[in-house]
Protein backbone atom coordinates (compact mmCIF):
# COMPACT_ATOMS: atom_id res chain seq x y z
CA UNK A 1 0.00 0.00 0.00
CA UNK A 2 1.44 3.45 -0.96
CA UNK A 3 2.42 5.41 2.02
CA UNK A 4 0.72 8.79 2.39
CA UNK A 5 1.36 11.64 4.94
CA UNK A 6 -0.24 11.42 8.35
CA UNK A 7 -1.21 15.16 8.16
CA UNK A 8 -3.74 14.03 6.18
CA UNK A 9 -7.35 13.02 7.96
CA UNK A 10 -7.75 10.58 10.07
CA UNK A 11 -9.45 7.44 8.34
CA UNK A 12 -12.41 6.71 10.74
CA UNK A 13 -11.51 4.75 13.26
CA UNK A 14 -8.21 5.51 13.14
CA UNK A 15 -6.74 2.99 11.10
CA UNK A 16 -6.76 2.67 6.61
CA UNK A 17 -8.19 -0.64 6.73
CA UNK A 18 -6.62 -2.89 3.79
CA UNK A 19 -8.03 -6.39 2.88
CA UNK A 20 -6.13 -7.08 -0.03
CA UNK A 21 -4.09 -9.99 0.20
CA UNK A 22 -0.87 -9.60 -0.33
CA UNK A 23 1.65 -12.71 -1.71
CA UNK A 24 0.67 -15.69 -3.81
CA UNK A 25 -2.63 -14.73 -5.41
CA UNK A 26 -2.41 -17.96 -7.42
CA UNK A 27 -2.03 -20.24 -4.71
CA UNK A 28 -4.73 -18.48 -2.33
CA UNK A 29 -7.03 -18.50 -5.35
CA UNK A 30 -6.09 -22.16 -5.50
CA UNK A 31 -6.97 -22.74 -1.91
CA UNK A 32 -9.88 -20.79 -1.95
CA UNK A 33 -11.39 -23.11 -4.23
CA UNK A 34 -11.69 -25.83 -2.13
CA UNK A 35 -13.62 -24.26 -0.06
CA UNK A 36 -17.50 -24.16 0.27
CA UNK A 37 -19.06 -21.06 -1.85
CA UNK A 38 -21.26 -18.10 -1.05
CA UNK A 39 -22.75 -16.54 -4.23
CA UNK A 40 -22.34 -12.31 -3.71
CA UNK A 41 -25.19 -10.35 -5.16
CA UNK A 42 -24.23 -7.06 -7.07
CA UNK A 43 -24.60 -5.12 -3.88
CA UNK A 44 -22.42 -7.27 -1.77
CA UNK A 45 -19.51 -7.31 -4.18
CA UNK A 46 -19.70 -3.73 -4.26
CA UNK A 47 -19.41 -3.83 -0.60
CA UNK A 48 -17.02 -6.33 -0.43
CA UNK A 49 -14.44 -3.70 -3.06
CA UNK A 50 -15.37 -0.83 -0.79
CA UNK A 51 -14.24 -3.34 2.93
CA UNK A 52 -11.57 -4.98 1.46
CA UNK A 53 -10.03 -1.22 -0.09
CA UNK A 54 -10.53 0.66 3.37
CA UNK A 55 -13.61 2.79 1.91
CA UNK A 56 -15.25 1.66 4.33
CA UNK A 57 -12.49 1.95 7.35
CA UNK A 58 -13.09 0.40 10.36
CA UNK A 59 -14.96 -2.51 9.15
CA UNK A 60 -12.92 -5.18 8.43
CA UNK A 61 -15.60 -7.26 6.97
CA UNK A 62 -19.49 -7.85 7.58
CA UNK A 63 -21.50 -7.17 10.55
CA UNK A 64 -21.93 -9.50 13.17
CA UNK A 65 -25.06 -9.03 14.99
CA UNK A 66 -23.88 -7.02 18.14
CA UNK A 67 -22.74 -4.54 15.17
CA UNK A 68 -25.96 -4.78 13.21
CA UNK A 69 -28.35 -4.31 16.15
CA UNK A 70 -26.13 -1.23 17.47
CA UNK A 71 -26.38 0.51 13.89
CA UNK A 72 -30.22 -0.35 13.57
CA UNK A 73 -31.02 1.08 16.64
CA UNK A 74 -28.05 3.76 17.45
CA UNK A 75 -26.27 4.14 14.32
CA UNK A 76 -23.19 3.15 16.14
CA UNK A 77 -21.23 0.45 16.09
CA UNK A 78 -20.93 -1.68 19.11
CA UNK A 79 -18.17 0.16 20.41
CA UNK A 80 -19.72 3.64 19.86
CA UNK A 81 -18.26 4.73 16.57
CA UNK A 82 -20.93 6.06 14.60
CA UNK A 83 -21.89 4.01 11.81
CA UNK A 84 -25.19 4.75 9.46
CA UNK A 85 -25.84 1.53 7.76
CA UNK A 86 -25.46 -2.06 8.46
CA UNK A 87 -23.08 -3.74 5.78
CA UNK A 88 -24.53 -7.22 6.09
CA UNK A 89 -23.84 -10.40 4.01
CA UNK A 90 -27.19 -12.36 2.96
CA UNK A 91 -26.90 -16.25 2.44
CA UNK A 92 -29.82 -18.41 1.53
CA UNK A 93 -30.52 -20.49 4.71
CA UNK A 94 -29.17 -23.61 3.06
CA UNK A 95 -25.90 -22.07 2.21
CA UNK A 96 -25.38 -21.06 5.29
CA UNK A 97 -26.54 -24.01 6.92
CA UNK A 98 -23.03 -25.59 5.46
CA UNK A 99 -20.95 -22.80 7.72
CA UNK A 100 -20.02 -22.88 10.88
CA UNK A 101 -18.63 -20.38 13.03
CA UNK A 102 -15.16 -20.53 12.64
CA UNK A 103 -15.11 -21.81 9.08
CA UNK A 104 -13.83 -19.95 6.03
CA UNK A 105 -15.73 -19.75 3.27
CA UNK A 106 -15.04 -18.29 -0.85
CA UNK A 107 -17.01 -15.59 -2.09
CA UNK A 108 -17.90 -15.57 -5.78
CA UNK A 109 -19.17 -12.86 -7.98
CA UNK A 110 -22.42 -13.71 -10.84
CA UNK A 111 -19.92 -15.48 -12.74
CA UNK A 112 -18.75 -17.99 -10.43
CA UNK A 113 -15.04 -16.36 -9.94
CA UNK A 114 -13.74 -16.18 -6.55
CA UNK A 115 -13.57 -12.37 -5.23
CA UNK A 116 -12.28 -12.81 -1.38
CA UNK A 117 -12.93 -15.48 1.49
CA UNK A 118 -14.59 -14.75 4.46
CA UNK A 119 -13.67 -16.50 8.38
CA UNK A 120 -16.94 -16.99 9.36
CA UNK A 121 -17.52 -15.46 12.81
CA UNK A 122 -21.62 -15.73 13.69
CA UNK A 123 -24.65 -16.75 11.30
CA UNK A 124 -27.54 -14.94 12.53
CA UNK A 125 -31.25 -13.54 11.41
CA UNK A 126 -31.88 -10.13 10.87
CA UNK A 127 -35.05 -8.03 11.67
CA UNK A 128 -35.94 -6.72 8.22
CA UNK A 129 -38.83 -5.08 9.83
CA UNK A 130 -37.17 -3.26 12.26
CA UNK A 131 -33.89 -2.22 9.46
CA UNK A 132 -36.05 -0.84 6.91
CA UNK A 133 -37.80 1.51 9.92
CA UNK A 134 -34.87 2.53 11.26
CA UNK A 135 -32.70 2.98 8.53
CA UNK A 136 -34.81 3.99 5.58
CA UNK A 137 -37.23 5.72 7.59
CA UNK A 138 -40.21 3.57 5.76
CA UNK A 139 -41.43 0.24 5.71
CA UNK A 140 -42.72 1.25 2.03
CA UNK A 141 -42.05 -1.87 -0.28
CA UNK A 142 -42.19 0.85 -3.21
CA UNK A 143 -38.95 2.27 -1.39
CA UNK A 144 -35.80 0.80 -3.66
CA UNK A 145 -33.63 0.21 -0.85
CA UNK A 146 -35.96 -1.55 1.40
CA UNK A 147 -37.04 -3.57 -1.70
CA UNK A 148 -33.16 -4.63 -2.41
CA UNK A 149 -33.36 -5.37 1.42
CA UNK A 150 -36.48 -7.46 1.42
CA UNK A 151 -35.60 -9.13 -1.74
CA UNK A 152 -31.98 -11.14 -0.15
CA UNK A 153 -32.22 -13.16 2.45
CA UNK A 154 -33.02 -12.07 6.17
CA UNK A 155 -30.23 -14.94 7.04
CA UNK A 156 -26.94 -13.07 7.50
CA UNK A 157 -23.46 -14.33 7.39
CA UNK A 158 -20.39 -12.58 9.55
CA UNK A 159 -16.70 -12.58 9.68
CA UNK A 160 -13.66 -10.90 8.40
CA UNK A 161 -12.86 -11.09 4.69
CA UNK A 162 -9.94 -11.00 2.47
CA UNK A 163 -10.16 -9.87 -1.03
CA UNK A 164 -8.27 -12.50 -3.40
CA UNK A 165 -9.01 -10.84 -7.05
CA UNK A 166 -9.97 -7.24 -7.49
CA UNK A 167 -12.86 -7.28 -9.99
CA UNK A 168 -12.07 -4.97 -13.18
CA UNK A 169 -12.95 -1.80 -12.92
CA UNK A 170 -14.94 -0.68 -16.05
CA UNK A 171 -12.69 2.65 -15.32
CA UNK A 172 -9.65 1.71 -15.03
CA UNK A 173 -8.33 4.88 -15.54
CA UNK A 174 -10.45 6.00 -12.69
CA UNK A 175 -10.33 3.87 -10.11
CA UNK A 176 -7.93 4.45 -7.01
CA UNK A 177 -8.55 2.98 -3.81
CA UNK A 178 -8.49 5.34 -0.63
CA UNK A 179 -4.60 4.77 -0.02
CA UNK A 180 -4.12 5.83 -3.69
CA UNK A 181 -6.91 8.61 -3.65
CA UNK A 182 -4.18 9.87 -0.05
CA UNK A 183 -1.21 9.63 -2.34
CA UNK A 184 -2.22 11.66 -4.74
CA UNK A 185 -3.82 14.42 -2.52
CA UNK A 186 -0.50 14.18 -0.64
CA UNK A 187 1.81 14.60 -4.26
CA UNK A 188 -0.82 17.47 -5.53
CA UNK A 189 0.51 18.83 -1.85
CA UNK A 190 -3.38 19.61 -1.08
CA UNK A 191 -4.36 19.62 2.43
CA UNK A 192 -7.75 20.87 2.49
CA UNK A 193 -10.09 18.18 -0.40
CA UNK A 194 -13.85 18.50 -0.60
CA UNK A 195 -15.53 15.46 -2.03
CA UNK A 196 -18.58 15.05 -4.14
CA UNK A 197 -21.11 12.47 -4.28
CA UNK A 198 -23.51 11.95 -7.56
CA UNK A 199 -25.17 9.18 -8.60
CA UNK A 200 -26.62 11.43 -11.61
CA UNK A 201 -25.80 13.16 -14.71
CA UNK A 202 -24.41 16.78 -14.05
CA UNK A 203 -26.00 19.82 -14.50
CA UNK A 204 -25.95 23.31 -13.59
CA UNK A 205 -26.53 23.07 -9.88
CA UNK A 206 -23.88 20.22 -9.17
CA UNK A 207 -21.46 22.25 -10.88
CA UNK A 208 -22.51 25.28 -8.71
CA UNK A 209 -22.24 23.53 -5.26
CA UNK A 210 -18.69 22.03 -6.33
CA UNK A 211 -17.35 25.78 -7.83
CA UNK A 212 -18.49 27.25 -4.70
CA UNK A 213 -16.46 24.78 -2.37
CA UNK A 214 -13.38 24.90 -4.45
CA UNK A 215 -13.40 28.86 -3.63
CA UNK A 216 -12.51 27.72 -0.59
CA UNK A 217 -10.28 24.46 -0.87
CA UNK A 218 -7.23 23.05 -2.11
CA UNK A 219 -9.21 20.60 -4.23
CA UNK A 220 -12.01 18.52 -5.19
CA UNK A 221 -12.57 14.87 -5.47
CA UNK A 222 -15.42 14.14 -8.32
CA UNK A 223 -16.72 11.01 -6.75
CA UNK A 224 -19.19 9.55 -8.88
CA UNK A 225 -20.85 6.48 -7.34
CA UNK A 226 -20.60 3.59 -10.05
CA UNK A 227 -21.90 0.89 -8.03
CA UNK A 228 -25.23 -0.51 -8.08
CA UNK A 229 -28.30 1.84 -8.75
CA UNK A 230 -31.62 1.12 -9.28
CA UNK A 231 -32.71 0.40 -12.64
CA UNK A 232 -33.61 3.94 -14.10
CA UNK A 233 -30.77 5.42 -12.90
CA UNK A 234 -28.30 7.07 -16.10
CA UNK A 235 -25.97 3.85 -16.49
CA UNK A 236 -22.35 4.70 -15.04
CA UNK A 237 -20.59 4.84 -18.00
CA UNK A 238 -22.79 7.46 -19.60
CA UNK A 239 -22.48 9.58 -16.09
CA UNK A 240 -18.34 9.17 -16.72
CA UNK A 241 -18.33 10.54 -19.68
CA UNK A 242 -20.54 13.78 -19.10
CA UNK A 243 -17.97 14.45 -16.13
CA UNK A 244 -15.04 14.06 -18.47
CA UNK A 245 -16.67 16.61 -21.08
CA UNK A 246 -17.39 18.89 -18.28
CA UNK A 247 -13.78 18.80 -16.72
CA UNK A 248 -12.15 19.59 -19.98
CA UNK A 249 -14.10 22.73 -20.65
CA UNK A 250 -15.36 23.95 -17.34
CA UNK A 251 -12.47 23.33 -14.51
CA UNK A 252 -9.14 24.53 -14.21
CA UNK A 253 -6.69 21.70 -14.79
CA UNK A 254 -5.22 20.47 -11.51
CA UNK A 255 -8.06 21.45 -9.27
CA UNK A 256 -9.97 18.21 -9.72
CA UNK A 257 -9.65 14.78 -9.29
CA UNK A 258 -12.38 12.05 -11.22
CA UNK A 259 -12.43 8.99 -9.43
CA UNK A 260 -15.15 6.48 -9.14
CA UNK A 261 -16.98 5.30 -5.97
CA UNK A 262 -17.53 1.65 -5.79
CA UNK A 263 -20.33 1.26 -3.70
CA UNK A 264 -23.82 0.62 -4.03
CA UNK A 265 -26.36 3.10 -4.14
CA UNK A 266 -29.62 2.19 -0.65
CA UNK A 267 -31.08 5.10 -1.55
CA UNK A 268 -31.18 6.15 2.62
CA UNK A 269 -31.14 9.41 1.93
CA UNK A 270 -29.79 10.76 5.73
CA UNK A 271 -28.07 7.72 6.75
CA UNK A 272 -26.43 7.13 3.59
CA UNK A 273 -25.24 10.56 3.75
CA UNK A 274 -23.39 9.63 7.18
CA UNK A 275 -22.21 6.67 4.96
CA UNK A 276 -20.77 9.01 2.02
CA UNK A 277 -19.25 11.30 4.73
CA UNK A 278 -17.20 8.59 6.34
CA UNK A 279 -16.15 6.75 3.30
CA UNK A 280 -15.11 10.06 1.49
CA UNK A 281 -13.18 10.70 5.02
CA UNK A 282 -11.24 7.35 4.50
CA UNK A 283 -10.47 8.83 0.89
CA UNK A 284 -8.66 11.31 2.69
CA UNK A 285 -11.38 14.27 2.02
CA UNK A 286 -11.34 17.21 4.87
CA UNK A 287 -15.00 18.58 3.42
CA UNK A 288 -18.19 16.42 2.08
CA UNK A 289 -20.94 18.00 -0.05
CA UNK A 290 -24.87 17.54 1.01
CA UNK A 291 -26.97 19.74 -0.78
CA UNK A 292 -31.00 19.27 -1.18
CA UNK A 293 -32.37 15.47 -0.80
CA UNK A 294 -29.00 14.03 -0.75
CA UNK A 295 -29.01 10.15 -1.58
CA UNK A 296 -32.91 10.56 -1.60
CA UNK A 297 -35.32 9.31 -3.80
CA UNK A 298 -39.47 10.05 -4.13
CA UNK A 299 -40.56 12.02 -1.36
CA UNK A 300 -39.61 9.62 1.28
CA UNK A 301 -36.97 12.00 3.05
CA UNK A 302 -37.49 15.82 3.65
CA UNK A 303 -35.64 18.66 1.33
CA UNK A 304 -33.01 19.10 4.46
CA UNK A 305 -33.30 16.07 6.39
CA UNK A 306 -29.81 14.95 4.92
CA UNK A 307 -28.19 18.03 6.34
CA UNK A 308 -29.53 17.74 9.74
CA UNK A 309 -28.38 13.98 10.47
CA UNK A 310 -25.01 15.55 10.87
CA UNK A 311 -25.70 18.07 13.65
CA UNK A 312 -25.27 16.47 16.60
CA UNK A 313 -22.49 14.44 15.26
CA UNK A 314 -20.36 16.21 12.81
CA UNK A 315 -17.22 17.11 15.32
CA UNK A 316 -17.11 13.59 16.66
CA UNK A 317 -17.06 11.94 12.80
CA UNK A 318 -14.25 14.16 11.92
CA UNK A 319 -15.35 15.59 8.31
CA UNK A 320 -16.84 19.27 7.70
CA UNK A 321 -19.98 19.13 5.97
CA UNK A 322 -20.66 21.98 2.90
CA UNK A 323 -24.56 22.33 3.42
CA UNK A 324 -26.15 24.03 0.06
CA UNK A 325 -29.83 24.91 -0.45
CA UNK A 326 -31.41 24.22 -3.59
CA UNK A 327 -29.58 25.68 -5.81
CA UNK A 328 -30.84 26.81 -9.51
CA UNK A 329 -29.77 29.64 -12.27
CA UNK A 330 -31.83 32.88 -11.73
CA UNK A 331 -32.86 34.70 -15.19
CA UNK A 332 -32.96 38.32 -13.13
CA UNK A 333 -29.43 37.40 -11.40
CA UNK A 334 -28.00 36.05 -14.46
CA UNK A 335 -26.41 33.40 -12.71
CA UNK A 336 -26.70 29.95 -10.02
CA UNK A 337 -28.29 31.30 -7.01
CA UNK A 338 -29.88 29.81 -3.74
CA UNK A 339 -32.45 31.56 -1.13
CA UNK A 340 -29.70 32.70 0.52
CA UNK A 341 -28.05 34.57 -2.81
CA UNK A 342 -31.38 35.58 -4.62
CA UNK A 343 -33.98 37.62 -4.18
CA UNK A 344 -36.53 37.10 -6.94
CA UNK A 345 -39.61 35.00 -7.66
CA UNK A 346 -39.48 31.48 -8.49
CA UNK A 347 -41.14 32.27 -11.82
CA UNK A 348 -37.58 33.72 -12.53
CA UNK A 349 -36.27 30.63 -11.86
CA UNK A 350 -35.61 27.63 -14.36
CA UNK A 351 -36.94 24.46 -13.08
CA UNK A 352 -37.38 21.73 -14.87
CA UNK A 353 -38.70 18.55 -14.21
CA UNK A 354 -36.82 15.14 -14.53
CA UNK A 355 -39.65 14.18 -16.96
CA UNK A 356 -39.44 17.26 -18.73
CA UNK A 357 -35.78 16.68 -18.95
CA UNK A 358 -35.92 13.54 -20.22
CA UNK A 359 -38.49 14.00 -23.06
CA UNK A 360 -36.08 16.67 -24.03
CA UNK A 361 -33.11 14.59 -24.89
CA UNK A 362 -34.94 11.79 -25.73
CA UNK A 363 -36.17 13.68 -28.65
CA UNK A 364 -32.71 15.34 -29.66
CA UNK A 365 -33.39 18.33 -27.99
CA UNK A 366 -30.53 20.23 -25.61
CA UNK A 367 -31.77 21.19 -22.96
CA UNK A 368 -31.34 25.01 -21.48
CA UNK A 369 -27.64 25.97 -21.22
CA UNK A 370 -28.67 27.49 -17.65
CA UNK A 371 -30.14 23.82 -16.55
CA UNK A 372 -27.22 22.06 -18.48
CA UNK A 373 -23.91 22.83 -20.32
CA UNK A 374 -24.66 21.84 -23.67
CA UNK A 375 -21.70 19.24 -23.92
CA UNK A 376 -23.18 17.12 -21.27
CA UNK A 377 -26.73 17.33 -22.73
CA UNK A 378 -24.98 16.24 -26.30
CA UNK A 379 -23.49 13.44 -24.44
CA UNK A 380 -27.04 11.80 -22.78
CA UNK A 381 -28.96 12.91 -26.02
CA UNK A 382 -26.12 10.54 -28.21
CA UNK A 383 -27.01 7.85 -24.84
CA UNK A 384 -30.46 7.81 -25.31
CA UNK A 385 -30.08 7.39 -29.12
CA UNK A 386 -27.91 4.01 -28.59
CA UNK A 387 -29.94 2.89 -25.63
CA UNK A 388 -33.07 5.12 -24.70
CA UNK A 389 -32.78 5.29 -20.80
CA UNK A 390 -35.01 7.75 -18.33
CA UNK A 391 -33.38 10.48 -16.27
CA UNK A 392 -33.86 11.22 -12.79
S1 LIG B 1 -27.29 11.65 -4.80
O1 LIG B 1 -28.19 10.51 -4.62
O2 LIG B 1 -25.94 11.26 -5.14
O3 LIG B 1 -27.37 12.56 -3.64
P1 LIG B 1 -27.39 13.58 -6.99
O4 LIG B 1 -26.33 13.04 -7.87
O5 LIG B 1 -28.57 14.18 -7.69
O6 LIG B 1 -27.95 12.43 -6.05
O7 LIG B 1 -26.83 14.68 -6.00
C1 LIG B 1 -25.49 14.87 -5.72
C2 LIG B 1 -25.33 15.95 -4.65
O8 LIG B 1 -25.81 17.20 -5.17
C3 LIG B 1 -26.13 15.73 -3.37
O9 LIG B 1 -25.42 16.25 -2.27
C4 LIG B 1 -27.40 16.52 -3.61
O10 LIG B 1 -27.96 16.90 -2.38
C5 LIG B 1 -26.85 17.73 -4.37
N1 LIG B 1 -27.82 18.38 -5.29
C6 LIG B 1 -28.31 17.90 -6.45
N2 LIG B 1 -29.08 18.82 -7.06
C7 LIG B 1 -29.09 19.93 -6.27
C8 LIG B 1 -29.69 21.24 -6.35
N3 LIG B 1 -30.43 21.62 -7.39
N4 LIG B 1 -29.46 22.09 -5.35
C9 LIG B 1 -28.68 21.75 -4.28
N5 LIG B 1 -28.10 20.54 -4.14
C10 LIG B 1 -28.28 19.65 -5.13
Amino acid sequence: MPSFEPALVLPHGGKLIDRTVDGDLSARSAAAGRLPKLSLDDRSLCDVICIATGAYSPLEGFMGSADYHAVVDGMRLANRTIWPIPIVLPAEPSVARQLGKGSRAALVDGNGVIIATIDVSEIYRADHPREAKSVYGTADTAHPGVAAMLESSDTYVAGTIDLVAMPTSEFPAETMTPAQTRQKFTELGWRSIVAFQTRNPVHRAHEYLQKVALEIVDGLLLHPLVGTTKGDDIPADVRMRCYRVLLQKYYPPGRTVLSVFPAAMRYAGPREAVLHAIARKNYGCTHFIVGRDHAGVGSYYGTFDAQRIFDDIEGELGITILRFEHSFWCNICEGMATAKTCPHGKENHVALSGTKVRDMLRGGERPPQEFSRPEVADVLIDAMKAEPAPVS
